[in-house]
């Protein structure tokens, strides 16, 4: 009797072990074929309506390569480049109009192909796709990249595709086909002004699929000025929503752009397909594996220089105080 029981049992767990991987597998099967259930952390919930970060690789198999982004900058392990010049910036200053766009993952600014990058060691000339941001809630940490471990209040990322492709689908196949250019933001007291005109749009986009267009504005008004903008780290990484394809090289810029905690905050309106606050919009840090963070700062460069000359009169100096 109680041996049969045990029989039982077996076979009724031999019999959930076969199930149990079909079902996962049919599961994941229908979330490749339905693709866009894809969610941040902050839309998980206990019954699993949608496929949060932990499991976007089941969403795109490239969201678990081994060159993922975003990652955590450790400053005291990048390596200067001299190669790292200050980017050309074409378009950068020019008022347009572009469709502002709720997608239901974040905001989106769609750029004219007129706006273009060249420089900073890029292979070739990208041009401008679009831009969009991640936040946190209600002005608390939001960035996707963080350095030495710090999380910003914001990050907005400026995509921008090789000039041969013709969209972003194509670019993804090319390993630097997708430059983008990263800027994190910082509270500032005082409310920057020229972000009104995005700001102020948002109310009217609060839902998914809500667009309205955006009227005179320029990049040059969302980023820091063009003199403040030599600093960045660079390496190759990915998108960082899936597909998460491999095909990224990433410019982050040191400088930051400042934001007041109310215009931080006023990105918190947003919501989600489900009604919720679109908040904590970012993918958690990636590990940086066998990769090397390069800075184009030639003044680390600089400032050891001046530290080995110092060394070497300091040890000449005590060498020839015994004789003194
Ligand atoms: C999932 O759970 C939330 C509460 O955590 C509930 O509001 C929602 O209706 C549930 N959804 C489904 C599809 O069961
Ligand atoms: C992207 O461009 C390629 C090549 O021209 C084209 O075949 C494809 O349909 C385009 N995809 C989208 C989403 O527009
Ligand atoms: C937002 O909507 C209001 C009212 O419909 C409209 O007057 C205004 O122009 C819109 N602003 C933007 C930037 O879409
Ligand atoms: C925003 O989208 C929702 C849902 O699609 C729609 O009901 C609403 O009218 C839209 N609002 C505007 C201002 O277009
Ligand atoms: C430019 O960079 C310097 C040094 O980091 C900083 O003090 C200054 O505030 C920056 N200017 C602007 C307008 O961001
Ligand atoms: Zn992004």
């Amino acid at each position: 009797m109680f041996k049969s029981k045990q029989a039982d049992s077996e076979g009724y767990s031999t019999f959930t072990m076969l199930l149990v991987p079909v079902l996962f597998w049919f599961a994941s099967l229908t979330k490749v074929v339905s693709g866009a259930d894809w969610c941040y952390q902050s839309q998980v919930t206990c019954n699993h309506t949608c496929t949060g970060p932990e499991e976007w690789g089941v969403v795109s198999q490239y969201c678990s390569g081994r060159s993922q982004s975003p990652v955590n900058i450790v400053t005291r392990r990048i390596l200067p480049d001299e190669r790292l010049t200050p980017f050309h910036f074409t378009g950068y200053q020019e008022a347009f109009h572009g469709r502002l766009i709720n997608n239901g993952h974040t905001v989106q600014l769609d750029l004219p192909s007129s706006i273009r990058i060249e420089g900073g060691n890029l292979v070739a000339p990208y041009k401008a796709v679009q831009l969009h941001l991640h936040w946190g809630k209600d002005g608390g940490p939001g960035s996707e990249h963080s350095i030495d471990g710090e999380q910003f209040p914001m990050e907005m990322h400026i995509v921008h595709i090789k000039e041969e492709h013709n969209n972003l689908s194509q670019a993804e196949k090319d390993r630097t086909g997708v430059a983008v250019l990263g800027f994190l933001f910082e509270e500032s007291k005082s409310a920057n002004k020229k972000f009104d005109p995005l700001i102020n749009a948002l109310k009217n986009i609060t839902q998914p699929t809500n667009r309205t267009t955006l009227t005179g504005v320029s990049l040059e008004m969302l980023i820091p000025p063009q003199k403040n903008m030599t600093k960045y780290f660079r390496y190759d990484g990915s998108l960082t929503t899936p597909g998460c394809h491999e095909a990224t090289v990433w410019s982050l810029f040191e400088n930051t752009v400042p934001l007041s905690r109310n215009q931080l905050a006023a990105f918190s309106q947003l919501q989600f397909s489900n009604g919720k606050q679109m908040v904590e919009t970012y993918r958690p840090v990636q590990p940086l594996n066998a990769r090397q963070v390069y800075y184009s700062g030639g003044h680390v460069a600089l400032v050891s220089t001046v530290l080995l000359i110092m060394s070497l009169l300091i040890s000449s100096a005590l060498s020839l105080s015994p004789s003194v």
